[in-house]
């Protein structure tokens, strides 16, 4: 069986992506220091799949334990790297604790990868590489702006940091999936995204007040160049993106890449907006949710949503589900984890 590594596979997309990867016929072993995860996610995987993926708890800033990591597991195929951290606002305060995890993880996994010989890696970007675009929707060419955030020059400098590095060294080939916003969980609700404390993101504190433990929650902002004033996003089903890993996996192991190195977009190429992922949830769970529009959120941009062309045509993939499906399989997550019936 031909094996991956994947890096923060115990996360919210990297747990999904196993269990694709698995489906798909591929062993996979988790690097993962559970700085943001738990290791209970690994019975979630394995009661869908009924494989348990091979687990190692080590920290990737931690060259030795790379290079001896690469040492125990010399036959890996290919590498996804999703372990970052990725908290937006922490980011902001704790700018060098960002700059060290995001990019000393990824030196460290390409000089493994050189020095051990892995061809292959996929690296999990972001549409905050964007920030607000000046025409919509986004393509690949369109260029990319200075980050809003040190965790988003994270992501921008990794792209480069990829780029270069492939340049340099012809031996390996890699792909940067730039995601925008990825939600829901898995169907069986055995998996999902945990997130620690109050959740900064939208979706995760829609169901949490619903369900809550939240009394509110605040939109923010209804004074943007929208449909209806609030801001507007391109939510991505997290198993349809865990799918695209497969297919980038497939076409870099099945050399079928145009190129050494290939970004693509990953969104469903619609734009949603705050009020509408609102009404959408109440209309599929019939929960009434108690929001109040607040002013803008610092930092936010007004609209972005993907062109999936290149992903459609070139990668292969579409994004499949629906919204009203995605947003019911993130309540149907959220109940379980609170024993909600
Ligand atoms: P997550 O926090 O759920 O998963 C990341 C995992 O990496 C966690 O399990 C964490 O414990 C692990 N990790 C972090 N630093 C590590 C280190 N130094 N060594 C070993 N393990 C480490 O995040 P996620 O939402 O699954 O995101 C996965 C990737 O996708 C990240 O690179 C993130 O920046 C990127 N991304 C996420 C989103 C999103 O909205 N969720 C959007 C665009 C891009
Ligand atoms: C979505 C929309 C908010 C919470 C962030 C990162 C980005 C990427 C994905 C990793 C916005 C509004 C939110 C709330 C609200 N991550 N909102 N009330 O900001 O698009 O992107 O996650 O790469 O880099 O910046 O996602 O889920 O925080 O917000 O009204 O309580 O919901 O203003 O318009 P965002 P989000």
């Amino acid at each position: 069986m031909k094996q991956i590594l994947v890096t923060g596979g115990t996360g919210y997309i990297g747990s999904h992506t196993t269990v694709e990867l698995q489906n798909a016929g591929y062993e996979v072993i988790i690097v993962d220091n559970l700085s943001n995860s738990s290791i209970e996610v690994l019975d979630g995987i394995e009661k869908i799949t009924g494989i348990r993926p091979v687990f190692e708890q080590f920290d990737l800033i931690e060259k030795d334990k790379v290079n001896a990591f690469f040492t125990k597991y010399p036959k890996i195929m290919a590498i996804i790297h999703f372990a970052a951290s990725k908290a937006v606002g922490e980011s902001v305060e704790k700018p060098l604790l960002y700059y060290r995890n995001n990019l000393l993880s990824l030196i460290n996994i390409l000089e493994g990868q050189i020095k051990y010989g892995v061809p292959n890696i996929v690296f999990s970007s972001s549409c905050t590489v964007y920030g607000q675009p000046d025409i919509l929707p986004v393509t690949e060419k369109t260029p990319r702006k200075d980050a809003e955030s040190p965790y988003g020059n994270t992501k921008r400098v990794n792209e480069d940091i990829l780029h270069d590095t492939i340049a340099a060294n012809p031996q390996i080939k890699g792909i940067a999936l730039r995601y925008f916003n990825p939600v829901g969980a898995h169907p069986s609700a055995l998996i999902g995204e945990l997130p620690l404390g109050i959740p900064a993101n939208l979706i995760p504190f829609v169901t949490q007040t619903a369900a809550g433990l939240r009394s509110e929650l605040k939109v923010f902002g209804d004074d943007y160049d929208t449909i209806d004033g609030s801001a507007v996003r391109d939510y991505i089903n997290v198993v349809d993106l865990a799918k695209a890993h497969v297919v980038a996996v497939n076409r870099l192991i099945g050399n079928k890449n145009k190129a050494a190195y290939e970004i693509f977009n990953l969104g469903t190429g619609n734009g949603v907006s705050v009020l509408e992922i609102v009404n959408t949830f109440e209309k599929v769970t019939g929960i009434k949710l108690n929001y109040k529009i607040v002013p803008r959120r610092a930092g936010d941009i007004e609209k972005i949503w993907a062109d999936t062309t290149l992903a459609n045509e070139d990668l292969g993939w579409k994004a499949e589900t629906g919204l009203e499906e995605t947003l019911l399989s993130a309540w149907l997550w959220e109940k379980k984890l609170r024993g909600i019936n």
